[in-house]
């Protein structure tokens, strides 16, 4: 039985899954933690790398592997191959005023979606590297090539030092601001009118690229953004949109087209397969429950049985849920509000339902831009860590106004990445096809008073 292995690593933490190449059956799996905060050494991940591999048993027996991870954290490195500092993440919010001046330069949003199909915020890698050349002129000084969290890890596990050996996906390269999914293109012009002069960057693999080798000769696949891992993991059919709520929220769809939206609301990334994945994120997703358990003082069971016993729309309560600023809506600076506090609903139940529908309306406002922009949404794909949440699920069907299929909990991710993995050993033009656990489908009315007062209350 040939295995291969699938790495997640995420902001939190880090999963390995090793799984049976043909049939896609979970054989080990390990996990380790990552430290908080947006601003992390890469070593961080490489040392819960070698923890979750270990804790997985290995990767001595499988014949390849995939790394997919948080996507856009910008890793610079010097000559030598060196970190230069430690990479800002995906949810660090300090290059926002860098991304106002990027629109600006280049002459406005749409002239960056015409040219890479995104248009700056934050969370990109571009703006990031923009914020390091102007606050950090010495440690820019220094940088030789810039790359993404999985890039990095894939070449680690290459063994390579040499900067020339770098490899990333055209899922996370999509993500850059410096490379376009429509032209399958660097932008090095853009990349130089972020950074102020050129540097080294990854080779872009298809989807069945080899990024190099364990030193056992185990293959190393192209690796992948975390959306487009899960993607791939879920098995999402046409028709299927994908909402994750992990610490990002994301809303996306594997689509034959690419978006064109000035606004920067839906980002045309790259999929894992050779086609497109336009997708909203938002930066408050799982959180706001873990924040609301925290503030009521329960857990998560309690919270959604508190959520449920709460009515629809809790009675006028609304939390909008900006707990770390906001990217769709761009409001980097934003912070949550609660709307509608009475006598009347100033009760746990209804704080928790408000959290959950709040964090839900935001990802509903996502879904009306994503079809909007030319989605196909007959269902929705429901994963992530707040999809374990009853409430949760029980009330997304109201929110979004469709069917919500809630695969059994798993590591979609790593998933992804694994059956990359055994594409790269099978070849061919299709992923293989694995067989999948019986979904959970949830369907309610739509109550569009609730997306109602959402909107009032956010503005
Ligand atoms: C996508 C994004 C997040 C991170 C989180 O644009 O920023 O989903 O990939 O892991």
């Amino acid at each position: 039985m040939a295995l291969v292995a699938g790495i997640d690593s995420s902001t939190q933490s880090c999963k390995v899954v090793i799984r049976d190449a043909e049939t896609g059956k979970l054989v080990r799996q390990g996990r380790a933690t990552h430290p908080d905060g947006t601003e992390v050494h890469p070593d961080a991940w490489w040392a819960a790398l070698q923890r979750a591999i270990e804790e997985a048993g290995g990767l001595d027996d499988v014949a390849a592997v995939s790394v997919a991870g948080q996507q856009h954290g910008m890793v610079v490195l010097d000559e030598n191959g060196d970190v230069v500092r430690p990479a800002l993440l995906w949810n660090d919010t300090r290059s926002a005023g860098a991304a106002a001046d990027l629109i600006a330069e280049l002459g406005g949003g749409a002239a960056w979606a015409d040219a890479v199909g995104i248009v700056p915020v934050a969370s990109f890698t571009l703006t990031k590297l923009r914020w390091l050349a102007r606050h950090e002129p010495e440690n820019a000084a220094k940088v030789a090539a810039v790359c993404l969290p999985h890039d990095w890890l894939t070449w680690k596990l290459s063994g390579s030092t040499s900067l020339s050996d770098l490899r990333t996906d055209r899922s996370d390269a999509s993500g850059t601001l410096y490379w376009s999914a429509r032209s399958n293109e660097y932008r090095h012009d853009l990349l130089e009118l972020g950074f102020g002069r050129s540097l080294i960057v990854p080779e872009v693999l298809g989807p069945t690229g080899i990024a190099g080798h364990l030193p056992n000769g185990a293959l190393l696949g192209p690796g992948a953004g975390d959306n487009a891992a899960a993607a791939l993991g879920t098995g999402a059919a046409p028709g299927d949109v994908i909402v994750s709520i992990g610490t990002s929220g994301t809303v996306f769809a594997s689509s034959e087209v690419s978006p064109n939206d000035p606004s920067g609301t839906v980002a045309g990334f790259a999929d894992t397969t050779g086609r497109f994945l336009p997708i909203v994120v938002t930066l408050n997703a799982a959180r706001v429950l873990d924040a609301a358990a925290k503030l009521l003082n329960v857990d998560h069971d309690e919270l959604s049985r508190l959520a449920l016993s709460a009515p629809a729309g809790a009675d006028g309560l609304v939390l909008v849920p900006y707990l770390e600023g906001e990217r769709t809506p761009n409001r980097p600076d934003a912070t949550g509000t609660v709307h509608g506090l009475t006598l009347r609903t100033s009760t746990p139940a209804h704080f928790a339902r408000a959290a959950v529908e709040g964090m839900l309306c935001a990802l509903a406002d996502g879904l009306d831009a994503l079809t909007a922009s030319g989605a196909v949404a007959d269902r929705i794909v429901l994963v992530g860590g707040g999809a374990r949440s009853e409430a949760v699920r029980r009330i997304a069907p109201a929110l979004f106004g469709k069917p919500v299929v809630v695969p059994p909990p798993g590591e979609y991710v790593a998933d992804g990445a694994a059956r990359q993995a055994a594409w790269v050993t099978a070849g061919g033009d299709v992923p293989p096809v694995w067989s999948a656990d019986t979904p959970e489908v949830y369907e309610a009315d739509p109550v569009p008073r609730i997306r109602e007062q959402y909107a009032a209350a956010r503005g």
